[in-house]
């Protein structure tokens, strides 16, 4: 079989080394994949939003089944597109794609259906948004409506902070357009809990739950990054807690979309806060999150090219979907200053062990070397029968990622941990 990948970072350097495990894949196509994966991968310098691009390649290069992971190709339509040229695709269409792709949408989904939130409302006049940041309690949470890379999520801690976020996104542009709506939402507190799904439309099936470190600093200090590292499972995520995360988030979303027109298939990710009130929604995402998948898929026990095609073919109730009661670590290793000024093109190195255990996000290939292209440069997952044995092979095998100016936290894992030893 004849796979593309679209997208180009660690998660998706995951998730064709895991396809990779099923004997009938004799191809696997990276668009744009990334110098990192090349050993893994043909990769092919057409970017993941170039949509013509992509139908174009699929048509001189026939393929079986692809995978679409990024979020803005698939809020673009990219599913619909290489769907249209007769190529079945694991992904969301572009109008259940919305559920990340617009934050008023979701909310409103959850509100219209009593999925469980932080409470909202959802502005698109500046003087009715401002009025309203006059009579909250802070904290207060302001987001861009659209899709805004990670960044579009500003906590306030008072009203002034909140009337200054929501005039620089709705009356300065900060955001671009995506900040022309926006949601403003009460304050939540509680450990958070990444659960990532595979569903058909009809039937849910979860992954192994994670726990993802956005912060750049340690101690869960600085600016949000796209991710600084990943545990799995998340000890915070109880069998109870997952019960009820079934029955009054998971289900209740999948039969909201397919009841509004718009069924959702491939990976929904629940973004999860468990309040002291019960577990509530903070976002969706669309797709697999990264680096959540970093841990994720080397957890799981069953073929992830079968239960992709059973997301696509409607039959994933009778697909097993089995993880290992081990624990994974991963640790990325970043450029010093991500996620804002950053220096590359540095020489990536790895010994061979680091390299088997390390997804690459971030590096291209010049004359036989791999240089540093990105802020997030590698991920590196050690599994292990328990969470500290999985920390601290994680940490042994990082050590051995090297470049000039490279960048780890330090306590990936320590919080879970600590709820791991209670
Ligand atoms: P999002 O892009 O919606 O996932 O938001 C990014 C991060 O902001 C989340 O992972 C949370 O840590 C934080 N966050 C978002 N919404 C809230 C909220 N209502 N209360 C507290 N923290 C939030
Ligand atoms: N790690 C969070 C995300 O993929 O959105």
């Amino acid at each position: 079989m004849k796979l593309l990948v679209v997208g180009g970072g660690g998660r998706e350097h995951a998730i064709i080394k895991k396809l990779k495990e099923n004997p009938s894949v004799t191809e696997i196509y990276a668009l744009p994949g990334n110098g990192g994966m090349a050993a893994d991968a043909t990769c092919v310098p057409i970017g993941a939003t170039d949509l013509e691009g992509i139908v174009n390649f699929v048509r001189e290069h026939p393929v079986d089944y692809a995978v679409v992971t990024p979020d803005d190709p698939l809020v673009l339509g990219c599913v619909d597109r290489l769907n249209e040229v007769g190529v079945p695709c694991f992904g969301p269409r572009k109008n259940a794609a919305i559920i990340e792709g617009s934050k008023a949408f979701s909310k409103d989904l959850m509100k219209k259906y009593g999925i469980p939130t932080a409470r909202y409302e959802t502005f698109s006049d500046l003087q009715a948004a401002l009025d309203y940041v006059s009579t909250q309690p802070a904290p207060l949470v302001v987001k861009a409506d659209g899709l805004a890379l990670g960044k579009g999520v500003l906590i306030c801690q008072t009203r002034e902070e909140a009337a200054q976020a929501v005039t620089d996104m709705m009356a300065n542009a900060k955001f671009g357009a995506s900040g022309s709506t926006v949601v403003i939402e009460e304050f939540l507190e509680g450990p958070e809990v990444s659960v990532l799904s595979f569903t058909d439309g009809k039937t849910v099936k979860p992954m192994v739950s994670s726990m993802d470190h956005k912060r750049a600093g340690d101690g869960d200090t600085g600016l949000n990054t796209g991710g600084m590292g990943t545990v799995a499972p998340n000890p915070y995520y109880t069998p109870e807690i997952a019960r009820r995360c079934m029955e009054e988030i998971f289900l209740p979303t999948i039969r909201a979309m397919e009841q509004e027109g718009r069924p959702f298939t491939g990976c929904l990710y629940f973004g999860l806060m468990l309040t002291k009130d019960g577990p509530k929604v903070i976002e969706y995402n669309c797709r697999f999150g990264d680096p959540e998948t970093q841990v994720v898929l080397p957890l799981m026990e069953s073929d992830l090219l079968t239960v992709m095609k059973a997301t696509t073919d409607g039959t994933l109730a009778e697909t097993e979907v089995k993880f290992s009661d081990k624990s994974a670590c991963c640790v990325v290793t970043a450029s010093k200053g991500y996620p804002l000024h950053y220096e590359k093109g540095f020489e990536l190195t790895m010994t061979p062990e680091a390299a088997a255990h390390t997804y690459v996000a971030g590096a291209k290939l010049a004359e036989g070397k791999l240089l540093t292209a990105g802020g997030r440069v590698t991920g590196t997952t050690a599994v292990a029968a328990t969470l500290p044995e999985a920390i601290r092979e994680a940490y042994r095998l990082a050590e051995d990622v090297r470049f000039q100016n490279a960048y780890r936290r330090s306590d990936i894992g320590q919080r879970a941990l600590a709820a791991w030893r209670k």
